[in-house]
């Protein structure tokens, strides 16, 4: 198994915010929760070390609540990326196998590439591969110097690079997988004598070179992978990426997308053939949709939804954390919050469930039966079961348990005052 280095100590200063970089989420997801997932996903990897500097604790306590397998490993201060990788030197002492090295800013990364990228540095029986990318504006990039033969030279960052090596559209992405064995002593020798004065973990290139060792260059596919978050707008097109490619994988797995430009769907939301996904929905967090579901216009996801086959959730309904089984309709106007719902049932237009006690700050759950019919309007008061084929009147405020088909109702008594509109206008 490998190792990964993933560098997240950098201040982010452009975020303009109190939250450190990659902390910000998207979909409900933070930006480096995204890289952990995507090098996890691989299955080559039994420990990460993440580099933090930047509010360090916030992001340390996240990591460590998260994700088991993970290490937050303090730089402080932040002399460059070279020096941030050498802070895991103590760690891998004895380690001799293959390290990736990534950046927590940049969340568009597959597990596919990065399988492909390990595959070919495996392949080629390569000391150092350096993912590079071919852009057409390649600004503020470290540029790829190559030998005449077409062999890697070294990397040159933009503020040290000559007015040729501008030139250069090949640049370096970011990510590089290493023979730990082989490189690791090169991180003692890092000098800083350059334009920004740090020291530049590209450095590593030339270093393996004068070691006469196998260095070779990964040039990415899909240069929308290694696009990094320095700002609130970086934010939002990296969320409209992810988007798209989510989209787009389900409209070819047969999903029907109505209007793919107001739709958002969280890339680890589920869904089958022949749901209808109708405009302007937003489905956030894990979410697993059946087949032959209706969704929207208009509907809100919140994550932990899971929905059976043949289910519709209509316009202003917002779901979160709940199950609802096959032929069961909410098809306006609800809330449906920590809830379990069975199948063929019907919530009528503005039912809530009342999952939350603000006084005490718990959340608690309504379970809604088999056949069960909620009237419009009604108000569930968590925790509560309302058992199957009960029926619940229109406007009731359910405050205990429903047995199974009775009815149950707390609605004032209809009174009919006949003439009174005439008598009152006589006046
Ligand atoms: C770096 C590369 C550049 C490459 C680019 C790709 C170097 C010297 N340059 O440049 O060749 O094209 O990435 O995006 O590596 N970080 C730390 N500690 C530090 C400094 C940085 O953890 O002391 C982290 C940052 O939080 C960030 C990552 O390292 O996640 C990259 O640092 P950044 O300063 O953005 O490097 P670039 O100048 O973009
Ligand atoms: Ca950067």
């Amino acid at each position: 198994m490998m190792k990964s280095i993933i560098l997240a100590a950098g201040k982010g200063t452009r975020m303009k915010s109190e939250t450190p970089k990659v902390l910000h989420k998207i979909f409900d997801k933070t930006l480096v929760g995204y890289v952990v997932d995507a090098v996890n996903r691989t299955n080559l990897f039994d420990e990460n070390f993440i580099i933090v500097g930047h509010q360090a604790e916030k992001v340390a306590e996240y990591v460590e609540s998260n994700y088991s397998n993970t290490k937050t490993v303090l730089q402080s201060p932040q002399l460059g990326t070279g020096h941030a990788v050498s802070m895991v030197l103590p760690y891998l002492e004895n380690y001799e196998g293959e390290v990736i090295i990534l950046c927590g800013d940049t969340p568009l990364i597959t597990e596919t590439t990065l399988k492909e990228f390990i595959n070919e540095h495996n392949l080629k029986h390569s000391d150092l591969t350096v993912m590079s990318a071919i852009f057409e504006n390649p600004t503020n990039y470290g540029r790829i110097i190559r030998n005449e033969d077409g062999t890697l030279n070294s990397i040159v960052e933009e503020k040290d690079a000559t007015d040729e090596e501008k030139k250069i559209k090949e640049v370096n992405a970011g990510i590089y997988c290493l023979n730990w064995g082989k490189i690791k002593s090169a991180f003692r020798q890092l000098k800083s004598n350059n334009a920004q004065g740090e020291y530049y973990l590209t450095d590593i290139i030339k270093w393996a070179n004068e070691q006469e060792l196998n260095v070779n260059a990964y040039i990415l596919k899909d240069n929308t992978e290694i696009f990094g978050i320095n700002s609130k707008t970086h934010l939002a097109e990296a969320t409209k990426i992810l988007n798209q490619r989510t989209l787009e994988k389900h409209l070819v797995n047969g999903v029907t997308i109505v209007d793919p430009a107001s739709t958002w769907i969280s890339p680890e939301t589920e869904i089958e053939p022949d749901t209808i996904i109708y405009p302007s929905c937003y489905i956030t967090g894990k979410n697993k949709i059946g087949k032959n579901c209706k969704i929207g216009p208009f509907a809100h996801l919140r994550g932990e939804v899971v929905l059976e086959d043949n289910v519709k959730v209509g316009n202003f309904v917002e779901v979160k954390k709940t199950t609802i089984k096959s032929n069961t309709n909410a098809c306006h106007l609800s809330y449906l919050g920590d809830s379990e719902i069975g199948s063929n049932v019907n919530i009528g237009a503005g039912t809530i469930t009342a999952n939350y006690n603000p006084l005490t700050k718990v959340k608690s759950k309504t379970i809604i039966g088999d056949e069960v019919k909620i009237g419009s309007n009604s108000v569930l008061v968590a925790p509560v079961e309302i058992s199957e084929g009960a029926n619940v009147a229109a406007l009731s405020v359910i405050t205990k348990n429903i047995s199974a088909w009775s009815l149950a109702l707390t609605r004032a008594p209809l009174k009919v005052l006949e003439g009174w509109v005439n008598k009152v206008k006589n006046k």
